[in-house]
């Protein structure tokens, strides 16, 4: 591992393509900017076919804003990006997203089987479909009877999706992204607003079809706990840098501390849950509510 002077730390692992081949994705000293900012720089990630790995870092540091990249949304100001082998976006098809705070009004009447069949045919939507034969809508139908029992979704799938809970909305939305068996997953806060039984079960999903199924899954998480023993990597964005590295090398008080450039302490409770005391609050909170770049410690404690 070395840490660079802007504050990142690299992994020797960052530098090698994984076992097995070309990586699934890679940044190279990415740097991105939004609004004439540079959110971070100099990020260095490799992340190989069947990979689970975590984004995790304060609010507003760009967690989201990396996802947008690596869809091919948002071009990185500086550095190289390769997804699939190729530019970001270049083969969306074989990438399934899971954007962050989804969740259907009540009065949504669209039922969950339908909204897991749009992630086959959404860019088709409304529009007929000249010579799909019955034998490709037969597909089409046990491919999405298929996801949805493999999400555990079949009670409720074909209720209308206003009419189900957070969680079971997650869970179609997740067969949603699964849907075209791709071979990266991004998700983006996927266990927000999910109780801990649920959190705990879509975790051990994600891992099962993660390592089972070699499907790459890049997951922006606000806690790390609930994922942690099905990880294979984590990046910690803070103060315009990223930390890449097994979670035991990244999630400790010595290495959070060099990224944040100020003193952060990682505590293990007896649970075994990591907790991080003394981070700063991200700059882009600091800009908007104190005006200024601070990046002192507030000592509260946060999940990580
Ligand atoms: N199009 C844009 N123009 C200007 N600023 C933007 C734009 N998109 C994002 N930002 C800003 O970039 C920063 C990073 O946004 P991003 O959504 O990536 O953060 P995040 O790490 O995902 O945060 P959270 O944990 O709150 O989801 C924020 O300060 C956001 O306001
Ligand atoms: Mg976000």
């Amino acid at each position: 591992m070395t840490i660079h002077p802007t504050g990142e730390v690299r992994t020797n692992k960052d530098q090698a393509a994984p076992a097995g081949g070309e990586p699934v994705l890679s940044l190279r000293g990415a740097a991105v900017r939004v609004g004439g900012r540079t959110l971070w720089s100099g990020v260095d990630l490799t992340v190989g076919p069947g990979e689970f790995t975590a984004v995790l870092g304060p609010n507003g540091v760009g967690k989201s804003t990396l996802v947008k990249v690596l869809l091919g949304v948002l071009p990185p100001a500086a550095g190289e990006v390769r997804v699939l082998g190729g530019a970001p976006g270049a083969r969306n098809s074989a990438v399934g997203y899971l954007p962050q705070r989804r969740s259907f009004d009540a009065s949504v009447r669209v039922r969950g089987v339908d909204v897991v069949r749009l992630g086959l045919d959404g860019d088709l939507w409304g529009v007929p479909v000249p010579g799909l034969g019955r034998a490709k809508r037969r597909a089409a139908h046990e491919r999405v009877a298929e996801v949805i029992e493999l999400v555990g979704a079949s009670a409720y799938a074909h209720r209308p999706i206003g009419q189900c809970s957070g969680g079971e909305q997650q869970r179609l939305l997740i067969a949603q992204a699964l849907i075209r068996r791709p071979k990266v997953l991004l998700l983006d806060e996927p266990l927000d607003s999910l109780d801990l039984p649920n959190q705990s079960a879509i975790a051990a999903l994600l891992g099962q079809i993660c390592h089972q199924e070699s499907v790459a899954v890049v997951m922006v998480a606000h806690d790390v706990n609930p994922i942690l023993h099905h990880l294979d990597q984590v990046v910690y964005i803070a103060q315009g840098g990223a930390v890449a590295g097994t979670p035991a090398e990244v999630i400790t008080s010595d290495t959070l501390t060099r990224l944040y450039r100020t003193p952060v302490e990682v505590l293990r409770t007896s649970d075994g849950r990591l907790v991080v005391v003394g981070q700063p609050e991200a700059p882009a909170l600091h800009v908007d509510r104190h005006g200024d770049q601070g990046t002192r410690g507030t000592g509260r404690a946060a999940g990580l």
